[in-house]
């Protein structure tokens, strides 16, 4: 009878945990050194090869795989490396490891001087802006662009604006959707405008769009906001919290941007039923890291709570399958003709 025989998760041991600390920085690291996309693309990789051709000190890269070998993600093989069990979910999922071990690196390493209630003024952590937007853009690629690009398809608009547009490849990308419409990102954060604009010229877009430095939850009137139809609002709207703020930041947005049509709002919520001991990819890192930076988190029934107020319908709710409890919402300004 094996109906009712329920098994026990594996225990990790202490090792399975400190070397998945490790591997966790070698593949951002092995990411951003190009390795990774080798991997998918050739599925073999010389190590002293590829350290020679990006002038890699050679024993560090060794340690780069041998670390990424640990957890199964290459497996070692002479002087070469090959996909392990591990690469093609890890390989998907890269752009959580980066946001953890590259963009959030300084504030998990300063954990202790984080939490003291006397530390807590000012500037008091630090996160890698330029890093996140990186690590942004290829999660959004692998897990809300499938879902984004459906609920696009059948909307009609000339101008959009994306708030929090970090490295601009949601405003690229629609863009390239709809080669007509011209585009406006607005960011806070000088670091992700750099990127930004260096992905804008690389695409040959600078004539189609503007990007802007300002606070998308309080943004100042602006000459280009009027003929904007269409808002983007991605894996920020949790900026905008709690929720007075919020309901406030949606009215004002509502008012900078008076011809809108449509907001998609975007994000990852905070999930409230997982065991602690079962918790899929990055829900974790987000939700210690924000509450560590005294960031708080909606749940999906909050953020359902405060559109009417906020002065927007839901029109529809699309969930999208990970990190849990993400959901692009559909809005319209509520004082338009439904
Ligand atoms: C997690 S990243 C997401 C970037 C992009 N929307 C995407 O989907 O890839 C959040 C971005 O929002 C920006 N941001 C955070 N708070 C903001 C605010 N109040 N006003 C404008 N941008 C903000 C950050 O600088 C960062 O570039």
């Amino acid at each position: 009878m094996t109906e009712n025989l329920v098994l026990a998760p594996a225990r990790m041991t202490t090792a399975d945990i400190f070397n998945s600390a490790v591997a966790s920085s070698a593949i951002s690291a092995a990411w951003e050194l190009g390795a990774l996309d080798e991997l998918a693309a050739n599925e073999k990789l010389d190590v002293t090869e590829f350290a020679t051709r990006n002038d890699l000190d050679q024993q560090a890269t060794e340690a780069l795989f041998h670390a990424l070998a640990s957890v199964r993600i290459v497996e070692r093989s002479g002087g070469a490396v090959l996909r392990d069990v591990n690469f093609a979910d890890v390989y998907k999922a890269k752009g959580f490891f980066h946001w953890l071990s590259r963009g959030c690196a300084e504030l998990f390493a300063n954990t202790s001087s984080v939490l003291p209630n006397g530390n807590r003024v000012g500037e008091y952590y630090r996160r890698d802006s330029a890093a996140i937007a990186v690590a942004c853009r290829d999660i959004n690629k692998n897990f809300f662009d499938p879902v984004f690009s459906a609920v696009m398809a059948p909307l009609e608009f000339t101008k959009v604006a994306d708030l929090g547009c970090g490295s601009a490849e949601r405003l690229i990308k629609v863009l390239g959707w709809h080669p007509t419409a011209t585009g406006l990102g607005i960011d806070i954060a000088g670091g992700a405008l750099r990127l930004a604009q260096e992905s804008v010229d690389a695409a040959g877009l600078s004539y189609r769009v503007s990007l802007i430095q300002d606070d998308a939850t309080a943004p100042r009137p602006h000459p280009e906001f009027t003929d904007v139809d269409l808002l983007t609002c991605f894996l920020m709207g949790h900026d905008m919290w709690p929720r007075d703020e919020c309901v406030a930041s949606l009215r004002k947005l509502r008012a900078a941007f008076p011809n809108v049509k449509r907001l998609l709002l975007g994000d990852t919520a905070r999930t409230t039923s997982l065991p602690d001991t079962d918790i899929p990819v990055f829900t974790l890192g987000f939700e210690v890291a924000h509450r560590m930076m005294g960031v708080y988190l909606p749940t999906l029934e909050e953020w359902s709570g405060v559109f009417a107020e906020g002065g927007w319908r839901l029109i529809r709710q699309h969930l999208v399958p990970l990190p849990a409890d993400s959901v692009i919402f559909e809005l319209e300004p509520a004082d338009s003709a439904a």
